[in-house]
């Protein structure tokens, strides 16, 4: 289908030649046009420009943008959508002072998920999913990644990396799928770690690999959880069936995660609440993509990671929503940059490019998303009418979005 929106308030992310990666004070120049026109052919990006430049186009389906910004769809590098249950007693238990490493400790947290889900069908857990990804999309996002990790056994891994797997065939939006065996160390096992890392390594990562059912491959590296040492031996497993790693880091701790996310070349290291200057120089030295999950922090009131001191030191940043049932029961990518705005002391330029450019290159998605580029993949966002773009991070808990496009096709669930 071929359409025109035009009279657009703003263009955002939009520019011929589409930058892969976004650095340091770079981050801070988002390039909108301002009163602009976008014509979409076939599914892509075709031409835009601003108003005084629309060629006499007749004949095809045209949208009156007037007042209103059109945004490249967020792209989402780091969920884990495909649950069962949810956990609110603990949400409570927190209230009432509890940790979440303590609530961990006790078999709870992931562990209580894991419960959850080996009673959970395939059927009933596509289902689940399927809508909280109806969910996501509405509030913006326009590609996205999921992680297995609930189901720590053989047979629940599968089931959880068949559902992404089903999810991948039906939905109008890409998906990566990402191995998180090692998610933590299930209650069977408690006393055997290595029994179950030799799981992980010897029976679930040949049977994963044999059905192609994940690109990547993540581990927990933090305290309480899987030391540098066993994120190591995990990844270079996971490395020799060709899935990339993007792990959990630094959450809990300076845990070494993002070393060792590094050494093992990784896409991404995430959450990063614990950095200091050795781990920024670890990372300027590295491709590995720093992504922060401010959702999390908000949710379990930990210190946010500092975010100006790594673009200040030149890094990229991107960002993602970790939608899960324990530390970030939200997959709203709009509430995601109005944290970073607020508690990442990111200004919305740098939000935006976080959240865009960043992390399209992080899921190696930039060829086709990530900005307003001709031959990219038309998914994008139009705006309600507002005064400038950063309305929409200031804001906050409400959906600012008017009409979600998808291939080029108004989406409509
Ligand atoms: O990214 N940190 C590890 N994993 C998830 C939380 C999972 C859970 O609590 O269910 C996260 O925060
Ligand atoms: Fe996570």
């Amino acid at each position: 289908m071929n359409l025109l929106i035009y009279n657009i308030k703003g263009l955002v992310q939009a520019e011929n030649h589409a930058r892969q990666v976004v650095a340091g004070a770079d981050m801070a120049k988002l390039p909108v046009i301002p009163d602009a026109w976008l014509l979409i052919k076939d599914e892509k990006i075709a031409s835009f420009g601003p108003m005084h430049t629309l060629p006499p186009i007749e004949d095809i389906k045209k949208i009156d943008a007037t007042g209103r910004f059109v945004f490249p769809s967020y792209v989402d590098p780091h969920t884990h959508l495909v649950f069962a249950g949810s956990r609110e007693h603990e949400f409570e238990m927190r209230i009432q002072g509890a940790t979440y490493e303590e609530i961990a400790a006790e078999g709870g947290g992931i562990l209580h998920s894991a419960d959850k889900l080996a009673q959970t069908s395939e059927d009933v857990l596509y289902e689940s999913a399927q809508k909280r990804l109806l969910e996501v999309m509405k509030s913006g996002t326009g590609a996205i990644e999921i992680k297995s990790g609930y189901g720590l056994s053989v047979e629940a891994e599968l089931k959880m990396l068949r559902v992404i797997s089903v999810l991948k065939d039906i939905s109008p939006i890409p998906i990566k799928s990402t191995f998180l065996g090692a998610h933590a160390v299930p209650a069977i096992y408690k006393n055997n770690r290595s029994g179950y890392i030799h799981e992980i390594i010897n029976t679930m990562l040949p049977a994963i690999a044999e059905e192609g059912l994940a690109d990547y491959i993540d581990v927990f590296c933090d305290r309480g959880f899987y030391t540098t040492d066993e994120t190591d031996l995990i990844l270079k497993a996971g490395i020799k069936y060709g899935l990339k790693p993007r792990i959990h880091a630094n959450e809990l701790d300076f845990s070494g995660g993002i070393q060792v996310g590094i050494a093992n070349k990784a896409l991404s290291v995430d959450h990063l609440e614990f950095t200091g200057k050795e781990e920024i120089e670890a990372l300027l030295q590295s491709n590995t993509m720093p992504t922060l999950l401010p959702s999390t922090a908000f949710f379990l009131k930990l210190a946010y990671p500092p975010a100006r001191a790594m673009i200040e030191a030149g890094l990229p940043i991107a960002l993602a929503s970790d939608y899960n049932p324990g530390s970030s029961p939200s997959g709203n990518m709009n509430f995601v940059l109005s944290l970073a705005c607020l508690y990442l002391k990111m200004t919305p330029e740098e939000a935006i490019n976080a959240a865009t450019i960043n992390a399209a290159h992080s899921l190696e998605l930039n060829d086709s998303l990530g900005s307003i580029s001709p031959g990219k993949t038309a998914n994008l966002f139009i705006t309600q009418p507002m005064n400038s773009y950063a309305f929409l991070p200031y804001s906050f808990g409400t959906n600012r979005i008017e009409t979600i496009l998808l291939n080029g096709e108004i989406w409509e669930d």
